[in-house]
């Protein structure tokens, strides 16, 4: 018999529809908690707060069991021999150490440079990794150098920084002193093979930016940085003999010349990074590559002898892209040549190269 009471009819048709919706709220929360938690395989975990340690975790335990690069540094001066071969070089290494001392404004043997030391740009005597050393002279030279159009000697080589760098005369080259600085580095060079520039020899080569560098930043950053030793005039600090410098000066009449090797926005910022403010190393340094160029920047935007030589740079395409004077063989001024940007006059370089390669 069938039930006609409105009431059950209603009651079943709500208690099918009640079944209806609750299956299918199931269904929707499953669904809806699988679109949270896709099986693991499809999950990207690589922003979670624990992957991430675990990545850092490796990577600095890699950092700290990669070899760091062995870099040449000049061998233990204690090992030279007691010989008067061995006396040439401990000389050559005091006047390397000591220059004003001998050829200074009040020099023992002449008064014929700016009162610095070559030690004050060649570290620990040219010794020290990235320190602008003396490691890649005696196996490169005699070179070619493109800066003279010759090939140089050494001695040649040492007379440039005399005449540039100490903004000075050149030593004679048959002198005692001149063959005493070459007989320590020939001493330093034993071990180099020929032709070989060691790993750290010379000054490191900065990643070029892609702006012009800031002397205005630079300056700011110079007088956190560098004034305590250099002082804010740049004039450095004299001994209270008079004699020589406790700190040497960065600019003014005391100072490199024009022609001079740091006067290369390159080669200072190079040098800054792995060696200033004092106590700084290539593995320490204390300069962000930025801070390097903006202080060059400023240090070389300051004014110091302008002593030139004309007979530099025959091939006027073989200037380096920081050389800050023209004519230059590219269409870029001389305020790019000395502050950069340098990636595009690089290009300029290379696409003249390229073309020239395929005509
Ligand atoms: C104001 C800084 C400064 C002083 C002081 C200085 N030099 Fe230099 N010297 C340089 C720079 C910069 C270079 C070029 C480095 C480069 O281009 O990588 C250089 C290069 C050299 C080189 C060639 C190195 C190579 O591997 O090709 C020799 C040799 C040298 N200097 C000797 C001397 C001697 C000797 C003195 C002292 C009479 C001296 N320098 C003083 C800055 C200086
Ligand atoms: C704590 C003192 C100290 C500070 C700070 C310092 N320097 Fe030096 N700096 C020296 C000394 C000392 C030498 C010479 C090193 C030697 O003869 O062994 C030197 C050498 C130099 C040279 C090469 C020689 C020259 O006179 O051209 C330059 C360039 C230079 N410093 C730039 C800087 C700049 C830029 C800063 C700031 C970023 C700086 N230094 C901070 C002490 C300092």
């Amino acid at each position: 018999m069938e039930n006609n009471n409105w009431l059950y009819q209603w009651s079943r048709v709500t208690y099918q529809l009640t079944v209806v919706i609750i299956a299918a709220l199931i269904l929707l929360l499953v669904q809806v908690w699988y679109v949270a938690n896709p099986p693991v395989e499809q999950q990207d975990f690589s922003n979670h707060p624990f992957v991430k340690a675990t990545q850092e975790a490796t990577k600095s335990l890699q950092a700290s069991l990669a070899p760091s690069p062995i870099l040449w540094k000049g061998p233990d001066p204690s090992t030279i021999p007691n010989n008067p071969s061995g006396d040439s070089i401990r000389y050559g290494r005091e006047l390397i150490a000591n220059t004003a001392a001998y050829f200074g404004p009040k020099g023992s043997i002449a008064q014929t440079t700016n009162g610095m030391n070559c030690q004050n740009c060649h570290l620990e005597a040219g010794t020290r990794p990235w320190g602008n050393n003396y490691g890649a002279v005696w196996s490169t030279y005699p070179k070619f150098r493109a800066r003279s159009g010759t090939v140089e000697s050494i001695e040649k080589r040492i007379n440039d920084c005399f005449e540039r760098s100490l903004n000075g005369k050149p030593l004679p080259e048959d002198s005692k002193e001149m063959k005493s600085i070459i007989a320590y580095m020939r001493w330093l060079g034993q071990g180099v093979a020929k032709g070989q520039a060691p790993a750290g020899s010379g000054i490191m080569d900065l990643p070029y930016l892609d702006r012009p560098a800031d002397p205005e930043a630079g300056k700011v950053l110079y007088e956190q940085k560098c004034v305590a030793c250099h002082k804010k005039d740049g004039q450095g600090q004299l001994a209270p003999d008079g004699k020589t410098y406790i700190y040497p000066p960065l600019w003014g009449e005391h100072s490199y010349n024009v022609s001079a090797g740091l006067y290369r926005l390159s080669r200072l910022a190079g040098y800054l990074k792995a060696n200033m403010p004092l106590g700084a190393t290539w593995e320490k340094p204390q300069l962000t590559d930025e801070e390097a160029w903006d202080i060059a920047a400023y240090v070389n935007s300051m004014p110091r002898p302008n002593k030139r030589f004309p007979a530099d740079w025959p091939d006027i395409s073989k200037k380096p892209v920081d050389h800050p004077f023209g004519p230059f063989a590219d269409p870029y001024s001389e305020k790019q040549h000395k502050y950069g940007p340098f990636r595009p006059i690089k290009k300029w370089y290379e696409q003249q190269a390229q073309a020239k390669a395929t005509k």
